[in-house]
């Protein structure tokens, strides 16, 4: 065939190019992952043979576990490197990405090595993002170790890291091959990590189920004091598969109004204006006080359920008497959320317990009204 017959046969000189990109992997909970030696108990380990494996350990979880998960690997015969990871906001940057793919290009890391990121939300999001830039694309297995990394960063589909000073700016949307959760990593968290954890279970039992809030009520002083037990384990299995349902409907958000990202709105400019010094729990924590309080304030929540959510964060509490930004600094900070919504500010706002809904209306009063608020609660510094 000619050219120009090949042309005649497609219209206006486009091929058309249509493909769906699957995302196919397993969520598995797992209890003492690393003591499990025999291949038919462990999937990690068959997921593992034969392959190369760079494993990125977060410095802090390889001072608990680090012996036990090397002995893991070596015992079992696999062919691995291990890195050690500073992971913190200030390092979540392309620096540490390029560190990774550099570590990785000397040792050889081929196509169909495997990334595994054992860490918290910090440590998988860098981990993900060069395995999924590192020769294009090089699979990677997520162990989470905090119960953020558990319940919310460990089960979705998003890369990212931060850029200037926007939080998660840079990223992408790559599945990893696998996933463990195992808790009992959980149980050398600190105080602070805890009741980041316990913001993130508030934030997916208030949009989504009634029954889990009511568990997380009940039950929160256990994960506080560091008593891991069946009713914790439950909690967070719970919270973990409620995510991974309003996940999968739409894994790279073609649709940006998601009600996941309550508790998301105001907490960047939280952490970003205290230079980090709120972590990313505990900053979702202080969007939920303030998004409820505009939801009461607006009708669409009423007083009782109000006062619950206001009473249970403050019986959490905070690690610090935090400084808190101004009202009209928050307020601006909305402009970058558009940017990020393609446009719509898709506040998610609870309209009772367990349940929410979005508006694109937020005025610099409502924003004022909370914080003042919630900073004559005495749990906060006025700025
Ligand atoms: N990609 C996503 O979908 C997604 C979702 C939620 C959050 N995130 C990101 O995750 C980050 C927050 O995650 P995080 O709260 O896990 O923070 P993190 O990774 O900073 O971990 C918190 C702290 O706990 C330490 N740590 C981790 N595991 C430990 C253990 N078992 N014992 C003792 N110490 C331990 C870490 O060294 C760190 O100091 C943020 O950067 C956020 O943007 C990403
Ligand atoms: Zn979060």
């Amino acid at each position: 065939m000619k050219f120009s017959e090949i042309k005649k046969k497609h219209q206006n000189n486009i091929l058309n190019i249509k493909q769906t990109v699957e995302a196919s992997y397993s969520v598995h909970f797992i209890k003492g992952l690393f003591k499990k030696n025999n291949h038919n108990e462990n999937p990690l380990l068959m997921l593992c043979k034969g392959n190369k494996l760079i494993i990125v350990v977060d410095e802090n979880v390889y001072k608990k576990f680090g012996r036990e998960i090397e002995q893991f690997f070596s015992m079992n015969g696999c062919n691995f490197i291990l890195h050690k990871l500073n992971a913190s906001e200030k390092n979540k940057t392309i620096s540490s990405v390029i560190r990774l793919c550099d570590m990785a290009k000397k040792n050889r890391i081929q196509r169909n090595s495997i990334f595994i990121a054992i860490g918290g939300g910090i440590t998988l999001d860098i981990v993900g993002f060069a395995a999924s830039i590192f020769r294009r694309r090089t699979p990677y297995i997520k162990i989470p170790t905090t119960i953020v990394g558990i319940i919310d960063a460990g089960v979705g589909v998003k890369v990212g890291i931060n850029f200037g000073k926007s939080k998660n700016f840079l990223g992408g949307y790559y599945p990893p091959l696998a996933v463990f959760n195992d808790q009992s990593f959980l149980k050398t968290l600190t105080a602070k990590e805890i009741r980041c954890g316990l913001y993130e279970l508030i934030k997916i039992a208030l949009i989504k189920d009634p029954s889990l809030y009511y568990l997380i009520e009940r039950y929160y002083r256990d994960l506080m004091e560091n008593d891991f037990n069946k009713r914790t384990e439950e909690m967070i299995f719970l919270a973990a598969s409620l995510l991974i349902k309003e996940l999968t409907v739409d894994l790279l958000e073609s649709n940006l109004q998601r009600l996941v990202d309550f508790g998301h709105t105001f907490s960047p400019c939280l952490e970003m204006k205290s230079e980090n010094e709120i972590p990313h729990g505990e900053a979702v924590g202080i969007d939920i006080l303030i998004s409820s309080h505009i939801a009461f304030k607006k009708n669409l929540l009423s007083q009782a359920d109000f006062d619950s959510i206001f009473s249970l964060i403050k019986s959490i509490g905070f690690s610090k008497k935090y400084s808190l930004p101004k009202a009209k600094q928050l307020y601006s900070s909305l402009d970058d959320i558009r940017c990020h919504r393609a446009g719509s500010l898709n506040l998610v706002l609870p309209n009772r317990i367990g349940a929410g809904n979005f508006t694109n209306y937020c005025s610099v009063e409502e924003i004022k009204h909370a914080m003042d608020f919630i900073c004559d609660s005495e749990m906060f510094q006025r700025n």
